[in-house]
């Protein structure tokens, strides 16, 4: 009865899984820092570093994210409970920080859906005007989490399946729409896809490949509950390693098709306009918000028609993204006190909004180049990304993959996937000693050099950044804390408690 239950609200196909994980992985890392990165980092070497990561680090991270949540059928703290009940806390910090991811994720999907809807009105000279009207980018802010809380609202079948299905192929769509149109400009592509994609070997160091890495687990979605939470919606019907391998392929592949989007566009515009294109600025916000749009306004009707088809694919991007974390927190709160699923997902988020207000403003005091409303130097948007990508994330990470390798072990793990039909064959060795030894080693590297690089940022101390690093630390303690005295011994809660 209890399986029957849990099955009707979970994902109903392969693919629908496939889609909304894909979904998930699938944002502003793929859209933005994927392509800028690669620039930066030594073009193709940067991508075969990058793909080896997604091999053989994320996807067996993935593989296990997605284990945890599929063998418990219920939200993170449950499934760590599962396994041992003094670890459920790692279950908690998977819900705490893709919800403060949320708090400023959404304020950027307000800024993509601002630019979609004003593409045919002119961006060009949009952004600064734009971040520095603070009530208008509160209220893109809030349309965005609308529409995300609208599809989390009706449940993960009628919602972020559904969704997921018509939302993943109309940006794949639009992305190639995009690639032709931008491929067939002529005049500056030749340099563009140079720029991009033409091995640097002297760029080839220890932090290109650190570089990789992180990059690799961020752009999956990795140590921020999503893959726990959607893999909790699958059933045995569902094969966690096939599944995997399609979604990162198709990550991958977006990453990859944006930069060729981006890259000869921007080439184009500087060889026609003139501009030097070391003048302008190819680096994340920048490059998206204030080149971009100046490049396809350049070129003229058609520009505006491809600069709305993309704006409207990142926002697709970012949606998709953020549905997937907030549905972390929704779940969590529905399970934990059966209330009904609007009611969660609504009280979360309003409290998220809550906080997505002053992150807004910050920024825009960054943008118009003021250092009103900051948080040890930096502005609340990269406090908090810093706080959770930088330290809590990859140590989400980290503590899913030595649950897996360590306390569930990879002869369990492989044992119990082989009965679900997922078999690596020969692999199998490999696979488990992947899962115990080298994947846990790897990302403890990220997390210890990531926090390194916080307090000595070009090798000299700062206050700033140790600060950072012990509010994150604390804000861990906190939450083992909280886990201990509140949520150890009581009952957690299973998808079998959401009413369909
Ligand atoms: N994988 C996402 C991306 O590339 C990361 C992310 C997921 C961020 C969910 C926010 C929410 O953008």
């Amino acid at each position: 009865m209890k399986n029957q239950k849990s099955k009707k609200g979970g994902f109903t196909s392969g693919l629908g899984f496939i889609l909304a994980a894909a979904g998930s992985a699938i944002g502003l890392g793929n859209l933005w820092a994927f392509p800028y990165k690669t620039a930066k980092n030594g073009g193709a070497i940067f991508v075969l570093l990058y793909i080896a990561c997604v091999l053989f680090i994320g996807a067996i991270t993935m593989i296990c994210e997605i284990f945890v949540g599929r063998r418990a059928q219920a939200n993170p703290i449950s499934a760590f409970k599962k396994v041992h009940k003094n670890l459920g806390w790692v279950g908690l910090i998977a819900i705490a920080v893709p919800t403060i991811i949320v708090c400023y994720y959404s304020v950027l999907g307000g800024y993509t859906v601002k630019f979609a809807t004003n593409s045919f009105f002119g961006n060009a000279d949009g952004l600064q005007a734009f971040a520095s009207s603070s009530w208008q980018v509160i209220l893109f802010t809030a349309i965005f989490m609308l529409l995300a809380l609208t599809v989390v609202m009706a449940g993960v079948k009628g919602g972020i399946e559904k969704a997921s299905k018509v939302l993943m192929p109309a940006l794949f769509i639009l992305l190639v729409a995009v690639v032709i149109f931008v491929l067939c400009l002529g005049e500056g592509v030749a340099e563009g896809l140079a720029y991009y994609l033409i091995p640097d070997f002297s760029k080839l160091s220890f932090s290109t490949i650190l570089a990789a890495m992180g990059q690799a687990f961020y752009s999956l979605s990795l140590g921020m509950g999503a893959m726990i939470v959607y893999g909790s919606y699958t059933g045995k019907e569902i094969n966690i390693v096939k599944s995997t391998g399609m979604i990162c392929v198709f990550d991958t592949l977006v990453a990859l098709l944006s930069g060729l989007a981006i890259f000869p566009a921007v080439f184009h515009f500087s060889a026609i306009a003139g501009v030097d294109t070391s003048t302008l600025n190819l680096n994340g916000i920048m490059l998206m918000f204030e080149t971009l749009p100046k490049v396809f306004e350049s070129i003229g009707f058609f520009g505006n028609i491809i600069e709305f088809f993309f704006f409207v694919m990142v926002a697709i991007a970012a949606v998709t993204s953020v549905i997937s974390i907030m549905e972390v927190a929704s779940q969590f709160v529905i399970q934990k006190f059966k209330i009904s699923r609007k009611i969660a997902t609504a009280a979360i988020a309003l409290t998220t909004f809550a906080v997505a207000v002053p992150v807004s403003i910050s920024l825009g005091h960054l943008l118009n180049g003021s250092s009103q409303m900051t948080i040890l130097g930096m502005d609340w948007l990269s406090f908090l990304d810093t706080v959770t990508n930088t330290v809590l994330m990859p140590l989400c990470a980290l503590l899913s993959c030595i649950t897996v390798g360590w306390f569930i072990g990879p002869k369990q793990t492989l044992a119990e996937l082989k009965a679900d039909g997922n078999s690596f064959g020969k692999l199998e060795t490999f696979v488990g000693v992947m899962i115990k030894f080298v994947v846990p080693a790897l990302i403890l590297l990220i997390e210890i050099l990531g926090v390194i690089d916080l307090i000595f940022p070009q090798g000299a101390f700062s206050l700033n950044g140790l600060g950072v690093v012990l509010i994150a630390y604390g804000l861990f303690a906190l939450l083992i804390g909280a886990y201990f005295l509140f949520l150890r011994n009581g009952e957690t809660g299973t998808n079998a408690d959401e009413i369909a």
